[in-house]
């Protein structure tokens, strides 16, 4: 009996200039380079053991046994490495999700840096941190940003072999982000079928990827500067640009509730009160991601629950790259996850 085991942890991450359509839905090649933002507080673990006593891969998320369904997106995604390895055995998988129910964050690029990481661990690849998100990406596109801390771009490349993430920054100045956490359920439009409607139906949308590109050059130039305000304006209306191609598209959409609405003016309004710079994101749903300083963040959550349940907002400091954990750093996450601790 021969077992191949790896283990990795990965931090979710925030787009600040969105990654919005595939010009290649099997490769998972983006239409547009995209950057983000890795968050400290929300993670993945996850363990892969390749066991040749298995007659088929097996995939348990916060400890149940996943659908045949979910099961298969992991099986393809591991095939991608015994393609390129050779390697013939089964996998079981184990992930445990630590975001706090309420972040009501996506899990999903999270969960494909971690599982890829832990993968090419289990099966002793030695690549680079690069070529690995090109792996990453073909689980989930925004997971090639995870593998890196900071500031990450994901460079949409020309080919699959360079369409790969890298990092920008360590984000080591004074930078937080703020979630309000308006509408924790599951998202009604996935990511994946929102981009291609918007692609292919949004008249805008041309003009979304030519302003992308741009934004992106500006973003990459602000970081290097380390000018806070106009990264926040750049991501402020990058992310604007990308719901306003939502609702472009024919039949028209929104991730926004009036929730989310509520929670922009409450953004603006308390901004304004206090005088300090703090600029919205939002994704493929209703929440509001808040760019701040790291220093303003105690004000600013003050300011936000006089107009927003407490509960409803949380904090967090950028995050680093993915890493490797030791068999008692995977017991000790199991500990953490069944007393309850932040996780859903
Ligand atoms: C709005 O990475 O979830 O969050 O590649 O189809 O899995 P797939 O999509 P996904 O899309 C993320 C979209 C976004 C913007 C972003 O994270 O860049």
């Amino acid at each position: 009996m021969s077992k191949k085991v790896g283990i990795a942890r990965a931090h979710t991450n925030i787009a600040l200039i969105k990654y919005w359509g595939k010009r290649d839905k099997d490769l998972f090649l983006p239409m547009n380079s995209s950057l983000s933002l890795t968050l400290d507080a929300f993670y993945t673990d996850t363990k892969v053991v390749f066991d040749d006593s298995l007659t088929a891969d097996e995939f348990y998320l916060n400890h149940q046994k996943q659908s045949e369904k979910e099961n298969q997106k992991i099986s393809q995604f591991l095939n991608l490495f015994r393609e390129y390895t050779g390697e013939r055995t089964y996998a079981r998988v184990d992930s445990l999700n630590f975001v706090p129910t309420a972040a009501g964050l996506a899990s999903s690029a999270s969960a494909f840096a971690a599982l890829a990481l832990a993968t090419a661990t289990a099966l002793g690849l030695e690549i680079s941190r690069e070529e690995l998100s090109t792996f990453a990406r073909r689980g989930s596109g925004s997971s090639t940003r995870s593998l890196f801390g900071g500031f990450v771009e994901w460079d949409m490349g020309t080919s699959s072999a360079d369409s790969m993430a890298h990092p920008i920054d360590d984000a080591s100045w004074d930078i937080g982000m703020i979630i309000l956490a308006v509408d924790t359920g599951k998202k009604k439009i996935a990511s994946r079928v929102g981009m291609e409607h918007t692609v292919q139906t949004s008249p805008f949308y041309p003009m979304w990827v030519e302003t992308a590109a741009q934004d992106l050059k500006e973003i990459k130039a602000a970081i290097a500067q380390r000018d806070f305000e106009r990264v926040g304006q750049l991501t402020e209306h990058n992310g604007m640009k990308m719901h306003a191609t939502t609702l472009s598209a024919n039949p028209p959409f929104t991730y926004w509730t009036a929730d989310t609405v509520r929670a922009q003016d409450a953004v603006r309004q308390v901004r304004e009160d206090l005088g300090l710079p703090a600029y919205m994101t939002m994704d493929a749903g209703p929440n509001v991601k808040v760019l701040c300083r790291a220093s303003d963040m105690e004000r600013l959550v003050n300011g936000l629950t006089e107009y927003l349940p407490t509960e409803q907002v949380l904090t967090s400091l950028p995050g680093c790259g993915a890493y490797t954990l030791s068999d008692a750093d995977w017991q000790e996450s199991q500990g953490t996850f069944s007393r309850g601790g932040d996780h859903d």
